[in-house]
């Protein structure tokens, strides 16, 4: 192989340039991987040449491109995602470096003593596509793109948005309308600058009607089946990894919609045990919203076909019935030893309440990760004795109406923490002090 990367079909091994914009396989419809020529260095060398990246990304050095390459948790992992790209060509906020927390309360609420919280809500537009996107956009200026495209629940379109204004391309976004969309994403499209097209339907709508528009109109398609989106997020795993000192949880927990992240975090583990990064791999553990769980129900049978359920859920980044990345994620289930559950919404709201309440937050879709570890040491599938990475996809504030109708006074539900209305008088607030200290 010359160049140091080219595509290939998953399904018919069709091959590709790596500069080729389109996002599908010409010749039978599959997704495309990225092929990478192996990096020069693997095992110790390789470990030590990212933790050298890692001690030399400080915030100093961000003013120009290749300093925010540098201190970019993406662009540390290059020879694994991109290899060809110069630093000139990226385009980088930074991102990624988000911080792994421990919580012992919301340990204590899923049953397990090593809970750790890979919190990606930190990201610059506040949820983990932030790392697919930096990648997305200097690809779609490296293949000439003329604008970028994709359908989203609302965290696609914010980070797409935002680094097309970086880019200096034009961003059109699909996204599902009758106030399906959390008021933080939406705010955040519009803001950013994307044009944001309300579509009167749901998310698979929006996916199918961008995917069949984008080729035809020459817009480049940024959703997660394009294989960049892919590359860059599997640099979430590898964090996760170098934060434990390559030495690899027995879990790593994430919330599934559209299965592009699950593909992602088996890519990266995949590469991590081949170039000697770590010497066992973690289980996966993919969870779904319990009204929005086609994936969840083909793991049950075996994944012997696609199902697709019409979806309905409060954790509206995951209200997806029909996922894309189907086959890439049942094969990362079925390699990584890998299982699926799912979360009802009470659960989902429950766990977030636990998470929001030790002081970090997150937003609906991303606490059904912890519900799902809830469930699965109830059932006897993650033991309390193993070391669990629970992925967090999306910050707090990207969905401040659930939170605020979660916390509404007369509300029955744990933790709630209702607003008090006091009088402006000393008298009045008194007895709320009273009422909280004693
Ligand atoms: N968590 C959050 C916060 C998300 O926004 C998404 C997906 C997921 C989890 C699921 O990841 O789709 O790769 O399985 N959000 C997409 C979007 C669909 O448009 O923002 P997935």
């Amino acid at each position: 192989m010359t160049a140091p990367t080219l595509q290939r079909c998953d399904a018919c091994g069709h091959e590709l340039p790596e500069r080729d914009a389109r996002t599908s396989c010409p010749a039978c419809g599959g997704l495309l991987s990225l092929v990478h020529a192996p990096p020069a260095a693997r095992g110790a060398a390789l470990r030590a040449l990212f933790d050298e990246r890692l001690a030399d990304a400080a915030p100093a050095h961000v003013a120009d491109a290749a300093g925010a390459a540098r201190a970019s948790g993406v662009w540390r992992f290059r020879e694994l995602i991109a290899p060809g790209v110069s630093d000139a060509e990226i385009v980088s906020q930074p991102e990624g470096n988000t911080p792994l927390f421990h919580r012992p309360s919301v340990a204590a609420w899923a049953g397990v003593d090593a809970l750790l919280l890979k919190h990606d809500g930190f990201n610059p537009t506040g949820s983990f596509k932030d790392r697919g996107m930096t990648v997305a956009l200097t690809q779609a200026r490296r293949a000439g793109a003329r604008a970028v495209a994709c359908a989203s629940t609302g965290n696609t379109s914010a980070a797409l948005a935002a680094y097309a204004s970086l880019a200096g391309l034009p961003g059109l976004v699909l996204v599902p309308g009758a106030q399906q969309v959390a008021l933080g994403k939406l705010a955040q499209t519009l803001g950013y600058g994307a044009r944001t097209l309300l579509v009167r339907g749901d998310f698979d709508d929006c996916l199918r009607l961008v995917r069949e528009g984008a080729e035809r109109l020459g817009v480049y398609l940024v959703n997660s089946i394009n294989p960049y989106r892919i590359e860059g997020q599997k640099s979430v795993a590898l964090e996760i990894l170098q934060q434990l000192r390559w030495d690899a949880p027995d879990w790593i927990v994430l919330p599934a919609g559209n299965l592009g992240n699950t593909s992602a975090v088996g890519a990266a583990l995949r590469d991590a045990v081949r170039l000697g990064l770590i010497d066992r791999a973690p289980r996966v553990a993919s969870v779904q919203a319990a009204g929005a769980n086609p994936f969840a129900l083909g793991f049950r049978e075996g994944f012997a076909s696609p199902r697709r359920v019409k979806a309905e859920t409060v954790a509206t980044a995951i209200k997806i019935g029909d996922p894309a990345s189907w086959d890439r994620a049942a094969s990362v289930i079925r390699e990584f030893g890998g299982v699926v559950t799912e979360a009802d919404d009470a659960a989902i709201l429950e766990a977030k309440a636990a998470i929001d309440a030790a002081g970090i937050g997150c937003e609906p879709a991303s606490a059904a990760s912890v519900a799902g570890v809830r469930r699965l040491v109830r059932e006897g599938v993650i033991r309390p004795g193993e070391r669990v990475a629970a992925i967090l996809t999306g910050h707090v504030l990207k969905d401040p109406g659930v939170l605020l109708d979660y916390h509404r006074a007369g509300r029955d539900a744990p933790l709630v923490n209702a607003p008090v209305e006091i009088d402006a008088t000393l008298d009045g607030l008194a007895r709320a002090i009273d009422a909280v200290a004693s």
